[in-house]
């Protein structure tokens, strides 16, 4: 099978994202072209998941989960880093999910005012979407991602090998966001196969990004179904994972274009066919309260002055929406299938 290749067109800070079987096996020609004298590799998998980068290298070990995401990882492989002796001829070099991506990203971006980064992403997830765009983020007690940098990777390379061992959890993760990239620009992806699904939600990825970096414009369109999405994880203590939960706010997500007279009803019932389709929940989760939602949701960085903001499909596409009735917003939540209560 032929890889993919997806460019992210950001002028001097452009670089490429590789998909497909075998091509972490690029490292060594990646480092090579970056002219990195070492290079320090932070994997949270077995030492020989990443080949041998061809240059001297530190190895040393990461772990994926929210819970490592904070500054003191950041702090501890930049000891490292320095213990090794790396400096701004050389480079860094990711393995894991999108967590891993993200600490040792913010790491790369501080250590000597910025190192140029390698991910090689492991999960769906990270390979559609937290490994490309140049987030990186640690958190704190206070909230998800409050410190981070944008700090784009020199290269990513997402080798489809690395799934054949992902749990199913993590699979449902990442197609949440592959079904959501189907109302904001793929198209239809069903049916394709795995390597296509990633490199056209990548190259959908890399088009906005190009166009708007900063998030202060289109790229809230990659937020689609995630308002509602990140008040189910904080309201479910992330019970439901990232990917279910994004799942269940693309379902709302047309429901609410539908309420606002914005889309078909064939268009809004699409929404729920597409994440069914993949293994999806489409459902809330039992006991969560509407007015505890809406209260999250007012804190969402999309919306505001307190008001309520959606990305919401519509007659030119999808665009955000500021400032939608509360109480449309009830009525859609009180009227979407709840799932059932188990002991
Ligand atoms: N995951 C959304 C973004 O990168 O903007």
């Amino acid at each position: 099978m032929t890889a993919h290749r997806v460019d992210v067109p950001l002028g001097e800070r452009a670089y490429s994202v590789h998909i497909g079987p075998g091509v972490r096996q690029r490292l060594p020609e990646v480092v090579e072209r970056l002219g990195a004298r070492r290079v320090a590799i932070v994997s949270a998998r077995p030492p020989d998941a990443v080949p041998d980068p061809g240059v001297p290298a530190l190895r040393t070990r990461a772990n994926d989960g929210e819970q490592a995401k904070t500054l003191a990882t950041v702090e501890g492989l930049c000891r490292e880093f320095a213990a090794f002796g790396l400096t701004r001829a050389d480079a860094v070099v990711s393995c894991g999910g999108g967590t891993t991506t993200d600490v040792v990203g913010l790491a790369a971006a501080l250590y000597h005012r910025g190192l140029p980064v390698v991910h090689l992403p492991t999960s769906l997830l990270a390979q559609v979407d937290a490994s490309v765009g140049g987030k990186t983020a640690v958190n704190l007690p206070a909230g998800k991602n409050l410190v981070g940098a944008y700090w784009q990777p020199a290269e990513v390379l997402c080798d489809t090998d690395f799934l054949a061992t992902l749990p199913e959890p993590e699979w449902t993760n990442g197609y949440g966001e592959i079904a959501r990239a189907h109302f904001i620009g793929t198209g239809d992806l069903r049916g394709r196969a795995v390597p296509d699904q990633i490199a056209a939600s990548v190259a959908l990825k890399a088009a906005i990004v190009a166009e708007d970096e900063r998030d202060a414009g289109r790229r809230h369109l990659l937020n689609y179904g995630h308002t509602l999405g990140h008040a189910i994880e904080l309201a479910t203590g992330f019970r439901r994972r990232h990917g279910e939960a994004v799942a269940v706010g693309t379902v709302f997500a047309g429901r609410l274009a539908r309420a606002l007279g914005r889309i078909t009803g064939e268009r809004a019932l699409e929404h729920t066919e597409v994440v069914r389709h993949y293994g999806l929940p489409d459902t809330l989760p039992a006991g969560v309260d509407t007015d505890e939602l809406i209260s999250l949701m007012r804190s969402d960085k999309k919306a505001t002055g307190g008001g309520l903001a959606f990305v919401l499909d519509g007659p030119a596409g999808p665009e955000l929406v500021r400032d939608v009735d509360p109480a449309t917003v009830a009525a859609v939540l009180d009227a979407m299938p709840s799932a059932v209560l188990t002991a």
